[in-house]
């Protein structure tokens, strides 16, 4: 049976999130440069996301790139970022024509002028897609998005003091970047690595959490499915008992 068939379409995570890892390590099995798990990394993303907007999921969100990245070897910064460009190039027409929307989360102000004016015009063009969203997290940090959200928020309070008691969770996720985008139900991370490395710190407080060996660079739609079986075989609590959940 064709690991697809085995999903159940009425339970399906609405959101994935994934920490694509392990490129560096691929690479250097293969005796090759660090840039050619990143190469090759393109390739388990294109497939990703084709299986996640085949079978229905609303909003992928792929971290792929952290504020922490920054401090990697420049030459590596530099190919990843052509990388990127030529990426969001070459996949255009197939994201328009696939219905995908993209979004991303991030200091994009923060990322070469090329990248973000190539970033900001694909936004543009897949803003009416109604099919998955696609949310690029580049020049991403957990901890930059809460006091970012924190500066905002005594920002407007200099401005216009409120009642602090206001400021409970619902109104708090309205100044993070991902207002509008419901919680990951699914966190994947590849590359036998468990960490969440400062991503989506606020948002994976209820998130199912699934980790994989697989090199970034090897996964396939084939993972993608075999992580979404796996989730669907769970009993989600949200801080309740089994038996408050089943009745
Ligand atoms: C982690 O592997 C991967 C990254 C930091 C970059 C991810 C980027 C891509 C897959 C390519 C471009 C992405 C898009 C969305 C077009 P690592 O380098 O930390 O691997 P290691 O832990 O084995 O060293």
């Amino acid at each position: 049976m064709d690991l697809k068939e085995k999903i159940d379409k009425d339970i399906l995570p609405k959101h994935i999130a994934v920490i694509m890892d392990g490129n560096g390590r691929w690479a250097k099995k293969k005796g090759n440069q660090r840039i050619f798990g990143h190469k090759n990394g393109v390739k388990a993303v294109r497939d990703t996301v084709e299986g996640a907007a085949e079978i229905g999921v609303k909003f992928l969100t792929l971290y792929a790139f952290s504020t922490e990245n920054w401090s990697r070897p420049k030459q590596e910064v530099d190919a990843l970022m052509s990388l990127l460009v030529s990426t969001i190039n070459s996949e255009t027409d197939t994201l328009i024509k696939n219905n995908v929307r993209l979004l991303t989360i991030g200091d994009i102000n923060g990322l070469p002028k090329d990248v973000g004016k190539n970033l900001n015009e694909l936004i543009k063009k897949t803003s009416n897609n109604t099919g998955l969203s696609l949310v690029l997290a580049l020049n991403y940090s957990a901890r930059w998005e809460i006091v970012n959200a924190v500066q905002q928020i005594v920002s407007e309070f200099e401005k216009t003091p409120f009642n602090i008691k206001e400021i409970d969770n619902e109104v708090f996720e309205k100044y993070l970047n991902t207002k509008n985008i419901p919680d990951p139900d699914l966190l994947i991370r590849t590359s036998g690595e468990f960490r969440i490395s400062n991503f989506l710190i606020w948002q994976l407080a209820y998130t199912e959490l699934y980790f994989t060996e697989v090199l970034w660079p090897d996964f396939r739609r084939d993972d993608l499915f075999n992580a979404i079986i796996n989730y669907q075989k769970r009993e989600r609590r949200f801080g309740k008992t089994s038996e408050q959940i089943k009745h």
